[in-house]
């Protein structure tokens, strides 16, 4: 079985070709980014434009890299939300077209569930799993029971985590999104114990019950610090208070999901807790959900950094998983600016 995937919910334009196997036949990425940098951020229109113009090359180059037509596939998945209402009818609209057109099955793909799912893809983790989704949009920690089925344990109560990296971004005059450029600048620091005694920042939530996140309250307290900056020695202590301040919530919020998961699982042996999103890729907090992982006698399974931010073949192999059940949907499927995970749920019985 062959799959396309299309992504389009955000500001990368992108088409996958994957087989039932997992094998990555082909995932062309097309980044918007610098058509939105001068904003320092993702400007709706803007993004809507740039799928249009794109997409047809970025399906046309996923087929040209597979070495496969269309008549080749067996099913055509695109993202119908959550994301940027406009980038998503656009991407959906291509499926659709494509589907009608060669007479295939159509899979409309809710985008987180792309993310949740990617960790089979690479490494066939087999429900059920703990799953960290963080973001530029979304900070959740889920279970993921199976097919379809995940449950929200916390989510964040502001904003998400990767909007707090490009905030903090911004704030030391990084190129945006501020992700990268932050974790880059941290990386650089050789003593992250000075770097927090010099700038002591929050970790809000931490020590609560639950697994929600809060990252206002810590964006506000590096803006503080960011007046009396002395050079960029000061900028990389900063970055690294702020990576660790972040790592130290996380670790809190997993560990409170972990005894969640346990409790529900009892009998499950060497339990997955798996990462996706743009912030996975955050070696630190990767570092972090290692140990934590490691000392409750689990398996920690991040995607690599190319399968965990925003692309198409995470998408085609929510096709494949649905496709193989049979689980298609029709013309009339919407495209959803909104769509809660847990509705996911509904949807399939
Ligand atoms: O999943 P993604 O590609 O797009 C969506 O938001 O859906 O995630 C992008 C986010 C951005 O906020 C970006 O700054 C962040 O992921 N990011 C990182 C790193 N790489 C990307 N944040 C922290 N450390 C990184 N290494
Ligand atoms: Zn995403």
């Amino acid at each position: 079985m062959i799959v396309m995937g299309i992504e389009s919910s955000c500001d990368e334009t992108a088409a996958a070709v994957v087989d039932e196997k997992g094998t990555i036949l082909s995932n062309i990425v097309s980044s918007q980014i610098r058509d939105h940098a001068r904003f320092g951020g993702v400007v709706p229109e803007i993004a809507a434009r740039a799928h249009m113009d794109q997409i047809e090359q970025i399906v046309q180059m996923a087929l040209d890299d597979a070495g496969l037509g269309l008549d080749d596939i067996d099913g055509i998945a695109a993202t119908c939300g959550p994301g940027l209402i406009g980038g998503v009818i656009v991407g959906m609209m291509a499926g659709k077209t494509m589907a009608a057109i060669k007479n295939k099955p159509f899979i409309g793909v809710n985008h987180l569930e792309g993310h949740i799912l990617s960790p089979r893809l690479s490494d066939g983790v087999e429900f059920p799993y703990l799953v960290l989704l963080v973001s530029g949009a979304h900070t959740q920690i889920l279970i993921a029971h199976g097919l379809g089925n995940y449950e929200l344990l916390g989510t964040s109560l502001d904003d998400a985590v990767g909007e707090c990296f490009d905030k903090v971004g911004r704030m030391l005059g990084l190129p945006f999104p501020g992700g990268k450029y932050v974790a880059q600048l941290a990386a650089q620091c050789t003593d992250r114990q000075a770097a927090a005694e010099k700038f002591p920042l929050p970790r809000p939530m931490k020590g609560r019950q639950g697994c929600d996140f809060s990252f206002s309250g810590l964006k506000t307290a590096v803006l503080r610090y960011c007046d009396d900056l002395k050079g960029d020695g000061d900028k990389i202590m900063l970055a690294a208070a702020m990576e660790d301040a972040v790592a130290d919530v996380m670790d809190n919020r997993m560990k409170n999901a972990i005894s969640i998961f346990t409790t529900c699982y009892p009998h499950v042996e060497k339990g997955h807790i798996v990462s996706g999103g743009g912030v996975a890729a955050n070696e630190t907090i990767k570092a972090r959900l290692t140990r934590l992982t490691d000392s409750h006698n689990m398996i920690f399974t991040a995607p690599p950094a190319h399968l965990c931010t925003d692309n198409g073949a995470m998408i085609a192999w929510v096709g494949i998983e649905r496709l193989s059940r049979g689980w298609t949907d029709t013309m009339a499927m919407k495209a959803r600016p909104r769509w809660p995970l847990e509705e996911l749920k509904k949807d399939n019985i």
